[in-house]
């Protein structure tokens, strides 16, 4: 029986993961240690086969005494890191958080791993600390330059991707100096079910159907490589299973359309799937706004080296994933009801609406 430990499993990718992995992989037990911030929520979890193997634990992975202490109780042979705060404009305007959570909350994480593992150097063949990150520490592209990949230098923009590089940074640390373990992802953008409704896809979607203004940052033209979750999680399974210790792997979607793209795909899915709706065209609702400060213009990754590697590549089309998510959302009502009523979320859209 493997014991993983699973950081952020009650968030939008940290969920999809522990649901890919309990339908992959029969003998195991999964700890989701998650604090359930804003961003997450046991509503992601509803869903999960009831047979004793995931276990949820709340707390904080910035307690150190906690982390510590439930990596002595647990013998654990795998620890998949995805707790973070995720959202760009959040840090935007709450950096501090930013720093905790993704800096000091990676490093408790680390130490945690260095003082039990380490105590047992015989066992540590058998363990792996995944460390699950983001394409924004490489900064931003202009039109025409070559796609990011494993080997390009670090350069973060943004106080959300800052603290993930320093992460990563950490984690490398840890394992040049200490040998832990470690692989490292860096991923594109995400999106699919489960999606907290801040980020562009579910926000679209979701403002759309009510017949909101769908925000458009300055002129739409930005370029994101959108990945759908369950390649992600595919891809990080590889790791797992095959991936060589201290490798960072570059993941994406090969698909990067602009963001004005994106949504006009969105509302004429929502044109095709609702046609009796008043709010049809729903492209009528798109509202160019004041950009984001800082605002990344593109990230696109190259995905050679994990192809060639451990042999994944992305399964979805961006034109079906789009599809499926959006009738994703629209056949889930109790979740967006419950995700909309609880945290922050109204009152961060108006101030965020409010401060453009
Ligand atoms: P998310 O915001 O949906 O979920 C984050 C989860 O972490 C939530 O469940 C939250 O409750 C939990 N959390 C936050 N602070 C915590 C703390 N101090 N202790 C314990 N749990 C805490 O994020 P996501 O989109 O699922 O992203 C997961 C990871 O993947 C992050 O590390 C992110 O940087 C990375 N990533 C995300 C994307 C994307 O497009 N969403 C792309 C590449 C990489
Ligand atoms: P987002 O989903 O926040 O992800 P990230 O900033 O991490 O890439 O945003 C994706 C793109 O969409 C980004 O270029 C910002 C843009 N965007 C909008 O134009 N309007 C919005 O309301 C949001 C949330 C994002």
């Amino acid at each position: 029986m493997r014991n993983i430990l699973v950081t952020g499993g009650a968030g939008f990718i940290g969920s999809n993961f522990i649901r890919f992995l309990l339908a992959k992989e029969a003998p195991l037990n999964i700890y989701n240690l998650d604090l359930l911030t804003y961003a997450g929520s046991l509503e992601n979890l509803k869903d999960l086969p009831e047979d004793g193997r995931h276990h949820f634990i709340q707390g904080d992975i910035c307690d150190s005494d906690l982390v510590k202490n439930l990596m002595k109780e647990i013998d654990f042979d795998t620890v998949v890191h995805f707790a973070a705060e995720s959202h760009v404009d959040r840090s935007i305007f709450n950096p501090g958080q930013f720093i905790q959570t993704n800096i000091v909350g990676t490093f408790n994480l680390l130490e945690a791993a260095r003082t039990v593992w380490l105590a047992e150097p015989a066992v540590l063949n058998n363990k792996r600390f995944h460390h699950v990150s983001t394409d924004e520490v490489f900064g931003a592209l202009q039109p025409g330059d070559p796609a990011f990949n494993e080997n390009t230098p670090y350069s973060p923009r943004s106080p959300y991707s800052a603290s993930k590089a320093s992460s990563d940074h950490l984690v490398r640390a840890y394992y040049h100096t200490y040998h832990l373990p470690v692989t490292i992802s860096n991923c594109t953008n995400n999106y699919g079910p489960y999606q907290f409704p801040e980020k562009l896809i579910p926000l679209m979607i979701l403002n759309a159907l009510e017949g909101k203004p769908l925000p458009v940052y300055g002129d739409g033209l930005q370029v994101r490589d959108w990945l759908y979750v369950e390649d992600h999680c595919e891809a990080i399974y590889r790791i797992l299973q095959n991936g060589k210790i201290g490798q960072t792997y570059a993941i994406g979607g090969n698909n990067q359309p602009g963001n004005i793209e994106i949504i006009e795909t969105i509302c004429a899915i929502l044109d095709q799937l609702q046609p009796d709706s008043i709010h049809v065209p729903h492209n009528k609702l798109i509202k160019y706004v004041t950009d984001r400060p800082g605002h990344d213009r593109r990230y696109a990754m190259n995905i050679d080296f994990i192809h060639q590697e451990l042999g994944w590549s992305p399964a979805k089309d961006l034109k079906s994933g789009l599809y499926e998510t959006v009738l994703w959302y629209l056949n889930h009502p109790d979740w967006v009801g419950a995700i909309r009523n609880r945290g922050d979320y109204a009152q961060w859209m108006q101030s965020n609406y409010t401060r453009r």
